[in-house]
């Protein structure tokens, strides 16, 4: 797919509070880079991110979604990322069904210890979401002529 130079792609990331955001901020204090294109939304918990709100980000012009949360068996709830993955897992397979590619959407288990994860998990996934390019499947109609 050929690639406008200017374009930068939007990225969500969902981190939830205990573990995912404290990886991003370890992140930040131990100065390892990720793109500024990924745009942080924090959340309680990653079973708080209702596919809506992906679905929802897509519509408004993201071009990835990537949700990040405790890894399993260290939800700060107990079994919240569990809800999540089987939540994920069925999301999946409905933007398979709508043609949303594969790659525009990720969930990665990212714990406050793991700064360096959280750094390179964000730039290959804004690696890949460059390689794929503009969503254009999933877009408000009302914005565009
Ligand atoms: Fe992190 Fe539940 S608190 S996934």
């Amino acid at each position: 797919m050929s690639v406008n130079a200017d374009w930068k792609p939007r990225i969500v990331a969902f981190c939830c509070n205990w573990c995912s955001y404290a990886g991003a901020d370890l992140a930040g204090s131990s100065r390892l880079a990720y793109p500024a294109d990924v745009k942080i939304i924090r959340e309680p918990c990653s079973c708080r991110v209702n596919p809506m709100f992906i679905l929802k980000a897509f519509e408004r012009g993201a071009d990835g979604v990537i949700l990040c949360g405790c890894h399993p068996g260290d939800c700060h709830y107990s079994t919240g990322n569990y809800y999540t993955r089987r939540r994920m897992a069925l999301l999946f397979s409905m933007l398979d069904y709508i043609g949303v590619e594969r790659g525009r959407t990720r969930v990665e288990w990212v714990s406050a210890a793991e700064g360096a994860k959280f750094s390179r998990v964000m730039n290959d996934f804004v690696a890949q979401i460059r390689e794929l390019g503009e969503n254009v499947k999933v877009g408000d109609l009302r914005c565009k002529e």
